[in-house]
């Protein structure tokens, strides 16, 4: 964490435990009940008629698919701490993302996706949106302010993930949202990695903010969850494209995540502190070529990292020097506490081998080691550097093996 952010991050963590919070509605419960409701009872005909009135409170309970005060509470605090007008919860980080590209693209648009992004939102485009006569190109993450260059008549949307899915590009978001409102354009930026405390989305020009809230937010590897948050331009459309689509959260999963966040907060910094160990540790080991950790000085986007995020989460990937698969495998399966899951933001940490050159197509990755994604998750950091010591142990010998 940079010292020069901290009453920044203190604000954030006061916010994270204040907002939200309705415990007057709720005999003084300090956490929102769990509220399951489908059906809601009125009182009168009258008041049944009218209750989807524009005028209607956003938080009145009126059938719980469109919403309960457990789901609003939730709505409420992440929209807040990203500096964001509103948002809405949908069951999955896929489904914000889906949703919100629905929500700004029509037949005959175009859009433009970094190069870097989660690979199902790559299949989402390709195959789900080229179905709706909606076409992608893909752009170098590192555009900047040249992405004007592949501007269109029809592109509507630009689609960033920063930084990049398995390598870690940090795109100059400022850059390319001015670009995008000078043309008319909405931006939509895939925030999971940062969550919305590490960063600031809104400030930094960003129409819609979407966040796989299956990591960080809900925190403890149990509960599947997305959010899409929303500028105030921005806001109806999403809107709108959530309730004609029927999206709604499970009220068990809203409770646990709006638990989760309420302590975001601490676990950030711990992660933050924890990936950034364990990259500068790992930055001095032979047996890596590369340490993909924006955090890191010599990260080639470390100076935009320092300059538009308050910290780093503990994802980030390594490229080891070439060596054979069965020492790789060796090294990999043989960890005890970096455990082989691919959905991170647990309290566990995780290493898995991901294979980038599958996912570019605007952009080459042409490292020849292998790449090993890690989560470093809230283990004893003394102990997380015993397992990978051996994990590099088994990595030598099977070599000397061979
Ligand atoms: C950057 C990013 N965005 C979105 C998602 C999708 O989240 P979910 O698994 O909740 O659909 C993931 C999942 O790994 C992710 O890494």
């Amino acid at each position: 964490m940079k010292d020069s952010q901290n009453s920044k991050v203190s604000a954030d963590a006061t916010r994270a435990i204040t907002k939200g919070r309705t415990s007057a509605e709720h005999h003084g419960a300090v956490n929102t009940p769990v509220y399951h409701a489908s059906t809601i009872l009125h009182p009168d005909v009258e008041s049944f008629e009218h209750r989807h009135d524009p005028s209607t409170d956003r938080r009145k309970v009126i059938y719980g698919l469109l919403g309960t005060p457990t789901t609003f509470d939730l709505e409420e605090v992440l929209a807040d701490l990203e500096g964001g007008h509103d948002s809405v919860l949908v069951p999955s980080g896929l489904a914000a993302i889906s949703v919100a590209l629905l929500s700004f693209l029509r037949p005959g648009d175009h859009a433009l996706v970094a190069d870097t992004v989660y690979p199902p939102t790559r299949s989402f485009c390709d195959q789900y949106l080229a179905g709706l006569d909606i076409a992608v190109d893909y752009y170098d993450p590192l555009a900047g302010a040249s992405i004007e260059s592949l501007i269109q008549p029809a592109t509507r949307v630009i689609f960033m993930e920063s930084p990049g899915s398995f390598t870690f590009e940090v795109q100059d978001v400022p850059a390319i949202t001015e670009v995008a409102r000078k043309h008319g354009i909405t931006t939509i930026l895939d925030n999971t990695w940062s969550t919305p405390l590490f960063f600031k989305s809104f400030s930094h020009g960003v129409d819609v903010s979407v966040h796989a809230a299956t990591k960080y937010l809900s925190g403890h590897s149990d509960v599947v969850m997305g959010a899409v948050i929303c500028a105030e331009h921005a806001w109806e459309p999403v809107k709108r494209t959530h309730r004609h689509l029927g999206q709604c959260v499970g009220p068990d999963d809203a409770y646990l995540t709006l638990r989760s966040v309420r302590n975001l907060s601490t676990r950030l910094n711990a992660h933050h502190k924890q990936g950034l160990d364990l990259a500068e540790w790992l930055s001095h080991r032979d047996e890596v070529a590369l340490v993909l950790h924006p955090g890191l000085a010599d990260h080639a986007g470390h100076a935009i990292w320092k300059r538009d995020f308050q910290g780093a989460s503990g994802l980030f990937s390594i490229v080891l020097h070439p060596k054979s698969r069965d020492a790789v495998l060796a090294m990999v399966n043989g960890m005890t506490l970096f455990r082989i899951g691919a959905s991170w933001g647990g309290f566990e940490s995780l290493m898995i081998p991901v294979y980038p050159e599958q996912y570019r197509t605007a952009t080459s990755w042409d490292t020849t080691g292998a790449t090993l994604r890690i989560h470093a998750g809230l283990e004893n950091i003394r102990d997380l550097i015993a397992d990978l010591e051996e994990g590099f142990s088994r990595l030598n010998q099977t070599l000397h093996d061979e």
